[in-house]
Formats: structure tokens, sequence, C-alpha cells
């Protein structure tokens, strides 16, 4: 039986991928957010997860105007990276579990969710970011799903629609055969709004940290004016978090979590769960 060990939401601002490549994590001024992934790893080590579900929003790289799937998934052997900006990035390949995302795409529309499915899917920084932070050194034990929410070009799924859809997946990794520890990843926000500074707004993201981990439905029932207002326009990113938590359904502990703010226009946020049952 395949089953979930934890549950991570985490920031991905593309300046945190370029500090870690630089290896620059203890001079920044976010230095903190890169300190608290310590005991993350620790965490990794001991749990030794066999494949990342991502749930993170795609900024305009597999998906634009003339294609906008509101929910898709990679089912794919292997995955590739790319992004929107600074410069050309290296290429890289992670492995993925093609026999996992095809059980989970079955199950989602068995359970109403009729999600876009792709045989191929670019990672970008959403992706790439999350699981560098999890395994600094590009050395990615983890077999990789990508499951993109458009969180970008409306109209968009609601925040009760993404918990939803992250309590499918909950039940789509426990039907799994297969023998697998499972690390769900939610990669986004927390209140930003790209272009326009000042719009984190620190009580909310801290709210939101407490809700997520103890009253997840008082997020879902949320509307997404209520989200955009209070948390910016990229706020909406707070969809992953909301879709992570769906899947690591039931009582939580918190491994380890920061809030930290300004990272580039962000409350920048890590929040690492695991199963009160344990991991
Ligand atoms: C930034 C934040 C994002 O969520 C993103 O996708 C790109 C950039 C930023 O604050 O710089
Ligand atoms: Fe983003």
């Amino acid at each position: 039986m395949a089953r979930i060990v934890g549950g991570l939401g985490t920031s991905h601002v593309p300046i945190i991928g370029r500090t870690i490549e630089a290896g620059k994590q203890s001079e920044v001024g976010f230095a903190p957010f890169f300190d608290a992934y310590g005991p993350v790893h620790q965490w990794l080590d001991k749990v030794k997860p066999d494949v990342a579900i991502v749930f993170y929003n795609d900024h305009g790289l597999n998906f634009a105007l003339d294609n906008m799937p509101t929910f898709a998934m990679g089912v794919a052997g292997e995955y590739h990276n790319a992004d929107e900006g600074w410069g050309e990035p290296e290429p890289r390949v992670f492995k993925g579990s093609d026999a996992l995302s095809w059980h989970i795409v079955q199950s989602l529309i068995e359970d109403d969710f009729d999600i876009s499915v792709c045989g191929e899917m670019l990672f970008d920084h959403a992706g790439t970011t999350a699981l560098d932070l999890l395994y600094p050194g590009h050395n990615i034990p983890v077999a990789t799903i990508p499951v993109v929410i458009n969180a970008v070009q409306p109209p968009l799924p609601k925040p009760s629609r993404c918990y939803a859809f992250g309590q499918a997946f909950g039940r789509a990794v426990a039907s799994f055969p297969g023998d697998l520890k499972v690390l769900i990843v939610g990669s986004g926000g927390l209140s930003h709004e790209l272009g326009v500074f000042g719009k984190i707004n620190e009580s909310f993201d801290r709210l939101t940290m407490e809700k997520i981990v103890d009253d997840p439905s008082y997020l879902a029932a949320l509307s997404n004016d209520e989200v955009v207002d209070l948390a910016g326009a990229q706020g909406l990113e707070l969809m992953t978090w909301l879709a992570m938590r769906g899947a690591v359904s039931g009582p939580v502990n918190i491994v380890n979590s920061i809030y930290h703010a300004p990272i580039s226009h962000t409350g920048g946020a890590m929040m690492l769960l695991e199963p009160e049952t344990g991991a």
C-alpha cells in the first residue's frame, strides 16, 4: 500500500533557486528561510520518501491562453525543466513515477475530477525550487509527479475545489497497491502580487499557516476574490498549499515551519507537516 508520509508547503520564488545555485544561502537576507530546511533534511533522511507529488501553478511554460487546463498532471517516466526568465536554465531530468501517476489519473476520474493528462510536462521554477530546497545538490532521490493548478488565468478553481482535489489525491494514493512512501508538496505563495510592492499581508499569511494545520476548511471557504483582496493576485498560489493539506488528511504535527517576509515580492514561508499517526 502506498501511504502519504508528509506534506510540505513552500515558497517558490526564483531568487531562492538562484541563491541555491550560487551557494549563497547563508549570505542573503532571507537566510533564516534556508536554515529552517535543516530539520526538513533530517526528516527526509529518516523517512526516505520514494515519490514527491508536487502541486504547483504553471507560470506560462506548459500552458498559456491557447490551452489552460484547470487541473493537469504528468504521467511521464521523466520530466525536463524550463523557466520563463533568468537566462537559459541548465537542462535537467527529473525521474517520474508513471505507474503511480496512471493509477492516480484513474482514481481521480472515478472520483469526478476530470483532470488533463500530460504525457510530457516541464517543471518550471515552482517545481524545481521546491525540489532543490528539499534535496540540495541536484541530487533528487525521489520520483516526481508534477500536478498543475491554474492559479493564473481566470476562471480559476475555487479554494474549496482545490482542497477537495487534494483530498481525492489522498484517496488515490491510499488505494495504490505498491509499497511507496509519498511526500506531498504544495509550492507557492504566500501573499504577493508580482510587479506590485506592498502586497505582502503578514497577518493573513500567519493566519493561513495556523489554519492550514488546524482548520483548512476555513481557507477552503474563501472565494478567489477574497484571497486576492487579502493576499494579492499571486496569493492565489495558496491553492497549492490547500491541495497539499487536502491530500495529507486528518490531524497533523508540524515538523518545522518558518515565515520570513519579504523574500522578493512575497511573504515567504515553509511548513512541513506529518500525519499525527506518524510518517
Ligand atoms: C516571484 C514570486 C513568484 O511566485 C513567482 O512565480 C515569480 C517571482 C517574486 O516575488 O519574485
Ligand atoms: Fe509563483
